[in-house]
């Protein structure tokens, strides 16, 4: 399961790290995977937080880490690090064989280039994966999550359901847009996550193991 979003800082890690100890609660083997990461070197990275979350042995960091809190291949050009869009194809499958679930995270949202030629829809899309749109629960996710299904249902990527998690600021809107959606999507799967709350995860949990 490819995890990914509308946009950076929306809820990606805090959803795969709930959705990673929820999994590995039950017995399952789970590997929580970010292939590539930038703005590392200081604490709690992604990939630190979704080992921690999923109890897995490896990878304990990212695959690929990039100190610049850029877009992965700008950080890795200022960085002299040449990224391999098949290597990082073939560890992370590496990785999810022989688990049950591989929660796969990707970096910022559907389209931001992991790779020149890489991206969350093209790595699901070669991977096989199904997706997990986190959105923020604020005006404009309606637009933005919509935007983040069409470009990964137009690559054949199966979209496994929609999170809207609660920012820290809410506006008018945070509330309403679950139920926006669902009038938008009749078909599509939505579940709202509180602040400092994510039990609502466990039906997230429930959509990946069906
Ligand atoms: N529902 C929530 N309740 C409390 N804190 C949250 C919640 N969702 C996200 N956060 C915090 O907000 C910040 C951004 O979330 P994060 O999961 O890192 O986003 P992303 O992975 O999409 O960049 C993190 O510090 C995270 O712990
Ligand atoms: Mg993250």
């Amino acid at each position: 399961v490819i995890v990914t979003g509308t946009d950076t800082g929306v809820g990606k890690t805090y959803v795969a790290c709930g959705l990673a100890r929820r999994l590995s609660a039950r017995g399952l083997r789970v590997a929580a995977i970010k292939p590539i990461e930038s703005g590392c070197g200081g604490a709690g990275e992604d990939g630190m937080l979704l080992a921690e979350a999923s109890g897995q042995a490896q990878p304990t960091v990212a695959l690929v880490r990039l100190r610049a809190p850029l877009a992965p291949p700008l950080a890795a050009e200022l960085e002299g690090v040449e990224l391999d869009d098949d290597r990082i194809e073939a560890e992370t499958l590496a990785l999810a064989e022989g688990t049950d679930v591989a929660l796969i995270e990707g970096a910022g949202g559907v389209l931001t280039p992991l790779t020149w030629r890489l991206n969350a829809v093209e790595l699901a899309r070669r991977l096989g994966a199904r997706a997990l749109v986190v959105g923020s629960d604020r005006l404009g996710t309606v637009n933005h999550v919509l935007l983040s299904c069409e470009a990964l249902e137009r690559a054949g990527v199966d979209v496994a359901g929609i999170v809207l998690n609660a920012p820290e600021v809410p506006d008018a809107s945070t509330g309403s847009n679950a139920a926006t959606l669902a009038r938008l999507r009749t078909e599509l799967s939505i579940a709202v996550i509180a602040r400092d709350d994510d039990a609502n995860l466990d039906e997230v949990t429930r959509w990946l193991l069906d």
